[in-house]
């Protein structure tokens, strides 16, 4: 039988973490996987959730099964984080998922057993494994322009024309916040006229938002995925704990759904349950469990609230210090929108031979659309990451 098997698409960002951990060169860099990495180089454990997790090793008297959604408790503070009072709580089904790509699949399996032919929207680019699970899961997918690759801004007017196509019953997928490859998002007013668009057109928006306070800030961040819950009458909503809370392995997400015709409320809770069991029955506890004590104690949310924006503003200051040195070394703005950007990603907008030159010369590691991950960087490395641009014509 495994013989028939067929070799699938290497994940390109997989397949960069692995060639990075082989090479033996002194000094290499690593942009490439969205994993927050300090000064040092370390993905540290949150000091809220450390305290957490001391206080549930006392507290934790047995380790049977929770319910299929998960710990309601989690729903419901992660509800409120989201989307804080922009819709009542009884218009949202919630399922915890094993993160946010459990959220995602699960929110595409929920789309194909109520619509099985809707197509969907997504951003040209977007995160290769939307793509990926989109084709795995036989899915039509189309994507929309997003991205000026000129401008290294949203080309907002190609995403107007773009869903134009959308039809009644389709799905847009859109990104809540710190759009990934990109760091190109939208601003509130351009989310009003998605917002106005697919409703005039019948069709759902599902937003992915895994990055929350790591742009504008905690409630910033969740302004637009607020908009469009609270403006559509129905919309997918998949959320990440992985990199606000620092606990990616833990694998923790949130799919939501939300529907402002309320009687539907427990069809959909019942059906998201349904796909946690045919997946992986009950979803994982412990990253659930710290996050609800984080945000549930007031002291434990202060001390992560903090920490999340010293995270946050030191993305801020390693993005404009390399804008100020490319411009500094180029003597001009053309890189000046990597201060621009928000989030963990800036696309350069490099050629796919400089971002191996970079790679191969320089052991600078990136993804090969030339997306870096901020936080890869440090005020040691940024003068080397921006001279080795330059050095490879960038
Ligand atoms: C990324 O885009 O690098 C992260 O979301 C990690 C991943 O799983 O790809």
């Amino acid at each position: 039988m495994f013989a028939e098997l067929k070799t699938q698409p290497a994940d390109k960002i997989l397949a960069l973490m692995a060639m990075y951990r082989e090479d033996t060169r002194e000094g290499k860099i690593d942009l490439g996987v969205g994993v927050y990495k300090n000064a040092e180089g370390v993905t540290p454990i949150m000091g809220a959730v450390k305290k957490a997790e001391q206080l549930w090793w006392q507290e934790e008297a047995t380790k049977a099964y929770t319910g299929l959604a998960g710990d309601p408790g989690f729903s419901d503070a992660m509800i409120s984080l989201v989307l804080g009072d922009a819709v009542p709580r009884e218009a949202v089904a919630a399922v915890a998922t094993p993160g946010g790509t459990g959220a995602v699949r699960q929110a595409f399996e929920l789309i194909q057993m109520a619509k099985p032919d809707a197509r969907i929207f997504v951003s040209d680019p977007t995160w290769p494994n939307h793509l990926s699970i989109l084709r795995h899961l036989g899915m039509e997918t189309i994507l929309y322009g997003y991205f000026d690759e000129e401008t290294r801004a949203v080309d907002f007017d190609a995403m107007m024309t773009g869903l134009q196509e959308v039809k009644a019953g389709d799905v847009v997928l859109l990104h809540g916040c710190c759009h990934n490859p990109t760091g190109a998002n939208l601003n509130l007013t351009q989310f009003e006229e998605v917002i106005a668009l697919l409703n005039a057109k019948g069709a759902t928006p599902m937003i992915d938002i895994a990055y929350q306070g790591f742009g504008d800030g905690l409630e910033a961040d969740a302004v637009a995925t607020r908009a469009v819950a609270a403006g559509c009458p129905e919309t997918l909503i998949a959320a990440s704990c992985s990199k606000n809370f620092g606990i990616y392995r833990e694998r923790t997400g949130l799919l939501m759904a939300v529907g402002h015709d309320t009687e539907r409320r427990a069809l959909t809770q019942a059906t998201l349950q349904h796909l946690n069991r045919q997946n992986y029955s009950f979803p994982p506890d412990h990253g659930a469990r710290m996050v609800t004590l984080v945000l549930n104690d007031p002291d434990l949310r202060s001390d992560w609230e903090a920490e999340l924006e010293a995270v946050r503003l030191s993305m801020l200051d390693l993005r404009q210090s390399l804008a100020s040195e490319l411009q500094r070394l180029t003597g001009s703005d053309r890189f000046g929108f990597i201060a621009q950007h928000r989030g963990m990603f800036s696309r350069l907008g490099l050629a796919p031979d400089l971002v191996e030159a970079l790679r191969e010369v320089h052991g600078i590691y990136m993804v090969g659309d030339s997306r870096i991950n901020v936080a890869g960087l440090n005020a040691q490395t940024v003068p080397i990451l921006a001279k080795a641009i330059v050095e490879v014509g960038g």
